[in-house]
Parts: C-alpha cells; sequence; structure tokens
C-alpha cells in the first residue's frame, strides 16, 4: 500500500494539464496547435502571456510537489508519488496518454523530496537558460546532472527516480534533440515554431 496509493494518487494528479486547461479558459484555444504543440510551460509562453506561462508552471510543479508532501504525511513512499505524478503529466489519461515533457513536474518534485536537489536542478535550468536561451537544453543539462546530485547528497533512492524521470525527459525532447543539433530549436522568447 505503500507503493500502490502514491502511485495512483501521484498518477491522477499529475495527470492534469493545467497548460491545456488554463491556456483554453483563457481563450487562446488548443495549446496543441500552438508552436511545439507541447502542453507545457514553454509553449505557454509563446502565445505571448507570461501570466498564463508562469500559473502552468507553478501548476505543473505544484502537482508534482503536493504529490510528493502528501505521500510523506501519509507515511508513502514520496520518490514513487512524484515519479507518478511525473508519468501523469507525460502519459495523461484525459489526452489520450500524449501528454507533456515533464520539466515542471520534475522540479516540482524535486524540490518537495529533497529541497536542496530541486535547488540544484532549478538553479541549473536557469543557469542554462540565462547563457544559452534555450528551454530544452536548460531542461536536459538538468535532468542529465539531479540525479548524481541527489546521489552525492546521499539519497539513493531518489536519486533513482531522478534517473528514471531523467530519461524520460531525454525521451520527450527527442524533437527538441533533433532541432538542437539542426540549429532549428527556437530560443527563449522566439513566438514562431512549427507544431512538432
Ligand atoms: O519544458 C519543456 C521544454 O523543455 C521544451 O518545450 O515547447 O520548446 O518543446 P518546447
Amino acid at each position: 500500500m505503500t507503493t500502490l496509493f502514491p502511485l495512483i494518487l501521484g498518477y491522477l494528479l499529475g495527470s492534469v494539464p493545467f497548460g491545456l486547461v488554463i491556456t483554453k479558459l483563457a481563450g487562446l484555444g488548443d495549446i496543441r496547435a500552438i508552436g511545439s504543440g507541447n502542453i507545457g510551460a514553454t509553449n505557454v509562453l509563446r502565445t505571448g502571456r507570461k501570466d498564463l506561462a508562469a500559473a502552468t508552471l507553478l501548476l505543473d510543479g505544484g502537482k508534482g510537489a503536493i504529490a510528493v508532501m502528501i505521500a510523506y504525511l501519509a507515511g508513502w513512499r514520496p520518490e514513487v508519488a512524484g515519479a507518478a505524478a511525473f508519468l501523469g503529466h507525460c502519459f495523461p489519461v484525459w489526452l489520450k496518454f500524449k501528454g507533456g515533457k515533464g520539466v515542471a513536474t520534475f522540479m516540482g518534485t524535486l524540490f518537495a523530496l529533497h529541497f536542496p536537489a530541486g535547488f540544484f536542478a532549478g538553479a541549473t535550468w536557469l543557469g542554462m537558460a540565462y547563457v544559452l536561451r534555450y528551454s530544452s537544453l536548460s531542461a536536459l543539462a538538468a535532468a542529465a546532472a539531479t540525479p548524481f546530485a541527489m546521489y552525492a547528497m546521499g539519497k539513493p533512492a531518489f536519486a533513482i527516480a531522478s534517473l528514471v524521470m531523467a530519461a524520460l525527459i531525454f525521451i520527450r525532447h527527442r524533437s527538441n534533440i533533433s532541432r538542437l543539433l539542426a540549429n532549428t530549436e527556437p530560443r527563449i522568447g522566439a513566438k514562431k515554431e512549427e507544431a512538432s
């Protein structure tokens, strides 16, 4: 039960597609038809609505953090709750399992699991984004480095959960990686991009 309950709760929380809901409520149509087609904050930013992008970031991150915090309070395995929320975001039953890339939910999960690791991941993303201005590359760098940081911080179970999430982040960013290699990935602030 300490594994099954956080799995179910985390998945259900994570599967709420906030970017899609928020942009629809704001009358912007279907975010999946805009920019990269992703339901995450980076793509919501391409609508020009910084407020909606910030809300998407906070809510997508928050659902991972809340899943972990509930698990801590209930005595369940928190890393299972966080990883399940991440999986729910990437593969939501409500969208026929076609969800987002998981970066904000990964970050929120990390902050709640072990704050220094969340800080490390967030700082890596911000530092990379400040210098290079690629959201995807920043996410890939943070995802790649965090499992090692988590392990070095003495949290091996959380490091394994981070590693699983990081691997999926790389898989979910295949189109971004292709564009980065072809030098066609839009930088943060650029609004136009074909859906892919
Ligand atoms: O968090 C997702 C980001 O890394 C890439 O988003 O819309 O550019 O594919 P996008």
